[in-house]
């Protein structure tokens, strides 16, 4: 059985102090503990530390993740962040492959399969993000050209326990601009990915690993997507800036 899994991808908002206040905020009001949801929360990569401690002191309900990672082990990278890096301070999650990295920083599946690799040999667990263009949705192709990112995204990785590797399926089109795929929308492809997951790693392996609907999931349409069959979670991004109505998300996951 899968669990269900609600993930705030904070992008580049939040200063230090900033962070800290959204993280604390968060923690007061998942108090009650999220049940059976995995909540993670994914702040710019220079307050990773301050919401561990957050997260530490508070011991609030919720996991930390990265927004992005480099492959390689150490050495002349300027600007970048290894897996150990981020494992040293307490992020058991990472994103990869969000569209944005991909369209203003040109990232391509080979990039993102090599993150994959080098996340999951550190334990950290990849949240993989792959979607399709406006124009490739209205070619009526968005579904093979997501079952091919899934093929190139997951080439050669070895899932031994299926929660350790997460899919977000996100149409760009419907990424911060307040146009929601609809449920069924979404099922179509979170479908077609399981079908190709069941082909590469087989039926009990695509059976555990979680797909996420992501593109202006908010408080009051988080639960039509959860109903659906292939849909598991969500990794919401504007919405997750505002405590209260990500608890709400993180509520609406729960009942
Ligand atoms: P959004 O972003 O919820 O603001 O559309 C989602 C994402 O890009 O992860």
């Amino acid at each position: 059985m899968r669990k269900r899994m609600i993930a705030g991808n904070w992008k580049m908002n939040k200063t230090f102090s900033e962070a800290i206040v959204l993280a604390q905020g968060l923690a007061k009001e998942l108090e009650g503990g999220t049940g059976d949801v995995d909540v993670v929360v994914a702040p710019p990569a220079v307050n990773l530390k301050g919401v561990a401690e957050v997260i530490e002191k508070e011991e609030a309900p919720f996991a930390l993740s990265a927004q992005n990672v480099y492959w390689e082990e150490a050495g002349a990278y300027t600007g970048e962040t290894a897996p150990n890096m981020l494992e040293a301070v307490g992020a058991t999650y990472c994103i990869i492959g969000h569209s944005e990295r991909r369209d203003y920083f040109g990232e391509t599946d080979e990039d993102i399969n090599k993150k994959a690799k080098a996340l999951m040999a550190h334990g950290i667990v990849p949240i993989s993000c792959c979607g399709e263009s406006l124009e490739i949705r209205e070619a009526g192709t968005h579904v093979e050209f997501v079952v091919d990112q899934i093929k190139k995204d997951t080439a050669g990785l070895e899932i031994t326990d299926p929660s350790k590797y997460v899919i977000a399926y996100e149409p760009i089109w419907a990424i911060g601009t307040g146009k929601t795929a609809t449920a069924d929308d979404a099922q179509e492809v979170c479908g077609a990915i399981r079908k190709t997951l069941v082909e590469i790693f087989g039926e009990e392996t695509a059976a555990g690993i979680r797909i996420l609907y992501g593109g202006s999931a908010n408080p009051s349409n988080i639960a039509g997507f959860l109903e659906k069959e292939d849909v598991d979670g969500a990794l919401v991004g504007g919405a997750s800036l505002k405590a209260d109505g990500f608890a709400d998300m993180v509520h609406s996951a729960m009942a």
